[in-house]
C-alpha cells in the first residue's frame, strides 16, 4: 500500500492508495478506518446513485459490520446535485439521524459529492470530520485531496465554499473499473495538467502508457500515486492558494471561459481543460514563453488520451474578463516554459485579447491548409472513411 501524509501541522492527514483497499474492505480494512475517526459517534455516509450501485452500498455494509452508527445519504449524480439546496438536504438528513459534533460525515464518490459533502462537514455544527473516498479518476487524482469545498450558485461555480482538510483519504483505484469511459478521459486532463505543468518525468511516463487499457495499463496505479504526491506537495507549501497553487489551473483560465462560453453543457471540466491547456500551450509559444514545440507535444499526449476536442479562442476573452481569478484589467495567467514547468505570468487582458486574436487567425490557416492538404490527397481520406 502506498501512502501519503500530507503534512499541514494539526491539519495533517494520510491518503492510503491501493487497488482493492475500499472494494476489499475486510475487517482490517478501510470500513474500520473510517469507523475508527468516529470513535463510536454517528457517520453519515454520503454518496450518489451511481456509485451507491456500483460499489457503494457494499461499502456501507462494510462501515456497519465494522460497528460504526451509520446511515446513507445518496444524492442524485451529477453537477445540479451540487448547490445550496443539496446543501440544505444534507443538513436535514444530519439533523434527523442524529450527527453530532463528534461525528464524521464519509464522502464516497466523485467530486460533485466530494465538494457537497465536504462543503456540509466544515459547517455542520460549525465542522465535523470527513473522509474522502474518491471514485472518479478527476477526485482521485485532484478533489479528494487538498480541502477545498464548495457549492455553486446561480452566479458562478465554486461561489460558497469552505477551505476544510479531510481526515483521511482511501484511493482505491479499482473503483474506476465501473467508471464511464467519458468521465476517465476527463479525468485523464487533469493527470496530463500535472506532467505537462509539473513533472516532466510523469508526462514522459503518459506518453509510454498504453492508453487504449485506460486504468488497466500497467503501471497506472503509480500516475494516480504521482499525481497525488504533486497535489500533496503543492497544498503543503500553499494550502490557502495564495501562491504556488495557482499552476494547478493550468489550462483552467481559457478552460473555464470554454465551459462557460457552452453554458456548462457541451463539454465535461475536464474536455474544457484539455482544449484550455492547448491554447494556453500555443498561446506561450506565441508570445514567446513556451518552448517551441511544446504545444505540439501537448497536443499529441491529449490527443492520444481521447480530449481530442478543438475549439478556436475567439469570443473568450469577455469571459476570462468575468472569471473570479481576474483581478482589475489583469489575469493571472499560467503559462508553460517546457514541458513539466509553468509559471504564473499577470498579463492586462488587452494582451491576451491581442493574443488571442493571433492565435483564431493560425488557427483559421490552420484549419484552411489541413483542408487544402486532405482534398489535394484522396488515399489520406481513405483510410478514415473506412476505420469510422
Ligand atoms: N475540491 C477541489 O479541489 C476540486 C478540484 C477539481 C474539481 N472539483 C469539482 O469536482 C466536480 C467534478 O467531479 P467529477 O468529475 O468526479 O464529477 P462527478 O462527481 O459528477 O462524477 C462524474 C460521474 O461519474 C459517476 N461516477 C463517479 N465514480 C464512479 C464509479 N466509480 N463508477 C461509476 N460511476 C461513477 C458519477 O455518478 C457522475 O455521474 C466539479 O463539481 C468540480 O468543481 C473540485
Ligand atoms: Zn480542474
Amino acid at each position: 500500500m502506498e501512502k501519503i501524509l500530507v503534512k499541514l501541522g494539526c491539519r495533517a492527514y494520510e491518503i492510503l492508495i491501493e487497488k482493492g483497499l475500499v472494494a476489499g474492505a475486510g475487517p482490517f480494512g478501510a470500513a474500520v478506518r473510517v469507523a475508527a475517526i468516529a470513535e463510536g459517534a454517528r457517520i453519515a455516509f454520503v454518496s450518489d446513485e451511481n456509485v451507491w450501485a456500483a460499489g457503494g452500498a457494499a461499502f456501507f455494509e462494510a462501515l456497519a459490520r465494522a460497528g460504526a452508527g451509520v446511515f446513507p445519504v445518496i444524492i442524485k449524480p451529477g453537477e445540479a446535485s451540487k448547490n445550496l439546496g443539496g446543501l440544505g438536504r444534507l443538513a436535514d438528513a444530519f439533523a434527523e439521524f442524529g450527527l453530532t459534533r463528534g461525528g464524521l460525515v464519509c464522502a464516497m464518490g466523485g467530486g460533485v459529492v466530494g465538494d457537497l459533502a465536504g462543503f456540509a462537514a466544515a459547517t455542520w455544527m460549525r465542522g465535523v470530520c470527513y473522509a474522502q473516498i474518491p471514485t472518479s479518476l478527476l477526485a482521485m487524482v485532484d478533489s479528494s485531496v487538498g480541502g477545498k469545498t464548495a457549492v455553486d450558485i446561480p452566479a458562478g461555480k465554486n461561489l460558497v465554499g469552505a477551505f476544510h482538510q479531510p481526515s483521511l483519504v482511501l484511493v482505491d483505484p479499482g473503483l474506476l473499473a465501473t467508471l464511464p469511459t467519458r468521465e476517465f478521459r476527463s479525468g485523464m486532463a487533469e493527470v496530463i495538467k500535472y506532467g505537462a505543468a509539473l513533472r516532466m518525468g510523469l508526462f514522459e511516463r503518459l506518453e509510454k502508457t498504453d492508453c487504449a487499457a485506460g486504468a488497466s495499463s500497467p503501471g497506472f496505479d503509480g500516475i494516480i500515486a504521482d499525481c497525488i504526491g504533486i497535489k500533496a506537495a503543492i497544498v503543503e507549501e500553499d494550502e490557502l492558494d495564495k501562491g504556488r497553487r495557482a499552476l494547478l489551473n493550468f489550462g483552467h483560465t481559457f478552460g473555464h471561459a470554454i465551459e462557460a462560453k457552452y453554458g456548462f453543457a457541451k463539454y465535461t471540466h475536464g474536455e474544457a481543460v484539455a482544449i484550455g491547456m492547448r491554447i494556453a500551450a500555443r498561446y506561450g509559444e506565441a508570445v514567446g514563453i513556451t518552448e517551441p514545440g511544446t504545444a505540439a507535444r501537448l497536443c499529441a499526449l491529449l490527443d492520444a488520451w481521447g480530449l481530442t476536442a478543438e475549439e478556436g479562442a475567439d469570443g473568450l476573452i469577455e469571459l476570462i474578463g468575468k472569471d473570479k481569478k481576474a483581478k482589475g484589467n489583469a489575469v493571472g495567467l499560467i503559462l508553460l516554459t517546457r514541458i513539466g514547468e509553468a509559471a504564473i505570468f499577470r498579463t492586462p487582458l488587452a494582451d491576451v485579447e491581442a493574443g488571442l486574436a493571433g492565435l483564431a487567425a493560425a488557427g483559421q490557416r490552420r484549419r484552411t491548409e489541413s483542408a487544402a492538404e486532405s482534398a489535394g490527397t484522396p488515399e489520406a481520406a481513405a483510410p478514415m472513411d473506412s476505420a469510422r
